[in-house]
């Protein structure tokens, strides 16, 4: 056998042996190649070596260390082969496909909440009519809830089923929870705590969490916001309630809204309105207001003849539904991210 011969057969197992590597799917292919072109006993490249006898005499060294290339090569082949197929059952071939060329991945930004940012509008649209913006807190002792707002104490806005009354270690050892801390039921409490500190004039707004044990349905939620004002001077009257709650409506609903009063009752004002604003054809119940009672002046030691004053207070949610075409409550609080990103 001429070494031409030979030497073409290597090169024909060495192309084929790393085609073959090179296409091997999975590490089972690559063993079946491995066996088909490495193999002791039946390998392709076992055979070419066999062949080498038949090489004429003169030419067998030349053959030989062609064959030891040859071998080599394919051995390293594989190899590389195999390298490949074991980095990439590991997962780390995604580095070698990193394409920096292609867009980030982007971080989504996430949205305030709708409530919230109700919240800073109408502190906003108050602000500009001189309110300014207080606190109070969300636990509060029954004179602030109550006694000062001329609730009297047979009243069923105190009963223990209409608010969460708090199970503190004096309140149990007494039978009728003396201390009588709550979670507050209205932001009305906050009216009181302003007076006690503040001499007249006021001007101020509140806006917060209140809680009441109502079932929870579209329009109930144990836990909700209103938004609280007062406003306190010499001659402040019924005039300048309607005044503020229309403008403040305007502001808010972005039209020439009108405003209605309708007799009500509330233990703090006298006399007491539902106010109802006329938006998108029909009336809508705003909230209550009224002019502030003589004996809740005189609870914060003011003196009803020289000063006088008219308080409003309104649902956060009922005036953020309405706006929004909102009709569940509870969408609100359920922390669905595609409701709460809409806003
Ligand atoms: N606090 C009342 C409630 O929660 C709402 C209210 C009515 C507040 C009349 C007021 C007011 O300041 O004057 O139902």
């Amino acid at each position: 056998m001429a070494l031409q011969g030979f030497l073409a057969q290597l090169d024909e197992v060495v192309t084929a042996a790393e085609a073959a590597f090179s296409d091997a799917a999975d590490s089972d292919a690559l063993e079946t190649a491995r066996v088909t072109f490495l193999g002791a006993k039946k390998g392709r490249l076992k055979s070419v070596q066999q062949q080498m006898g038949d090489v004429e005499r003169d030419d067998k060294p030349a053959a030989g260390k062609a064959f030891n290339q040859t071998k080599g090569r394919i051995e390293a082949a594989f190899e590389a082969a195999q390298q490949r197929s074991a980095g990439s059952s590991s997962g780390d071939t995604d580095s070698n496909q990193f394409d920096p060329s292609l867009p980030g991945t982007s971080f989504r930004l996430g949205t305030i909440h709708p409530i919230t940012q109700t919240i800073e509008e109408l502190k906003e649209i108050m602000g500009r009519l001189g309110f300014s913006i207080v606190d109070g807190p969300e636990i509060e002792d029954d004179w602030h809830n109550f006694v000062a707002l001329n609730i009297p104490d047979d009243h069923p806005a105190r009963d223990p089923l209409e608010n969460f009354y708090l199970a503190t270690a004096d309140s149990m050892q007494e039978e009728k929870n003396p201390v009588g801390l709550l979670l507050r039921s209205q932001t009305s409490t906050v009216q009181i705590r302003v007076m006690e500190k503040t001499a007249p004039p006021i001007r101020i707004i509140s806006l917060g969490r209140v809680y009441r044990p109502d079932t929870a349905d579209a329009t109930h939620y144990p836990m909700f916001h209103q938004i609280e004002g007062l406003m306190i001077d010499t001659n402040v009257t019924m005039a300048d309630l309607k005044s503020v709650l229309r403008l403040f409506a305007t502001s808010y609903l972005g039209d020439d809204v009108s405003i209605r009063f309708r007799p009500s009752f509330f233990p703090f004002t006298e006399p007491s309105v539902e106010a109802d604003y006329y938006w998108n054809n029909q009336w809508i119940e705003f909230g209550g207001a009224g002019m502030v009672d003589p004996n809740v002046l005189e609870a914060v030691g003011y003196d009803p003849e020289e000063v006088t004053g008219f308080a409003f207070g309104l649902g956060v949610e009922r005036l953020c539904m309405r706006r929004h075409g909102v009709t569940d409550i509870r969408e609100f609080y359920k922390n669905d991210v595609r409701f709460l990103a809409q806003f």
